[in-house]
């Protein structure tokens, strides 16, 4: 299986926005399994908490919103060199940056890891752009919800969904922001791309490391996407 995990930056850094190294490390340890396995993987990180202290910073001293959305697709990249480093021989040496340079690194047989593309856009898109493009059986995003819910998690009684179509997804998430360091669960573009490629999404829990693997086999876990 070809697959495409797309990791949220807050899974990474605890409030005080230290590194959870042993979190990385876990991931790691999971995705060395798949590999084994014989599954093919890119992994797309998110900017996290260090992305929103950039963007909101840069936002005050008078930066443009694409300003703002490059200090987090860096941000995103640095996070990846992360795993980059976790990962060791198994990854693709270097973070890529465009997804004709996708096109070339999947062929060499490693796990490839990416931040952020282009403005105007969050990981989510990257990681839905990706799947398209190396054309993966699944796409993956784990999050720090359980799921897709019927109305705003925080709001008492609101139900997760087990499944739920690309026109109720972007319903749920209308009005959702799109300022840089402010895209939610999915944004415009992720939404686009995994309707017109029909791509297999799962959007689960992903605070254990080792949800993600339950995912590729087939686990009736978080909120799937069905075309
Ligand atoms: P994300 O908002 O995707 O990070 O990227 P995240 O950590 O996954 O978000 P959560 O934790 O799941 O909510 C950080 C910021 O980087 C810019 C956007 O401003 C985005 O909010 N970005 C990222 C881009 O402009 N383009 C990209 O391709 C990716």
């Amino acid at each position: 299986m070809r697959a495409v995990l797309k990791l949220g930056g807050s899974l990474l850094y605890d409030d005080t926005g230290r590194i959870l190294i042993n979190m990385v490390r876990d991931y790691a340890k999971g995705v060395d399994f798949i590999i084994e396995d014989g599954h093919s993987m890119v992994i797309v990180v998110g900017g996290g908490r260090p992305a929103r202290v950039f963007i909101s910073a840069a936002r005050q001293l008078g930066a443009s919103e694409a300003q703002c959305d490059w200090l987090g697709i860096k941000v995103a990249r640095n996070n990846a060199e992360l795993f980059c480093a976790a990962l060791g021989d198994i990854a693709y040496p270097k973070i890529v940056e465009t997804l004709d340079e996708l096109e070339t690194a999947i062929q060499f047989g490693k796990v490839v890891l990416m931040g952020g593309l282009n403005p105007g856009q969050s990981t989510n898109a990257v990681a839905a752009l990706a799947a398209e493009t190396v054309q993966a059986d699944l796409l993956m995003n784990a999050t720090n919800v359980d799921g897709v819910y019927d109305r705003n998690p925080k709001i008492s009684g609101a139900k997760k969904l087990d499944a739920v179509t690309v026109d109720q997804l972007s319903e749920i998430l209308a009005g959702s922001g799109t300022r840089a360091g402010e895209y939610k669960l999915f944004d415009p573009v992720a939404i686009r791309v995994v309707e017109r490629s029909k791509i297999p999404t799962v959007i689960f829990n992903g605070n254990d490391p080792l949800n993600f693997r339950q995912v590729m086999k087939g686990a009736r876990i978080g909120t799937r996407i069905v075309h």
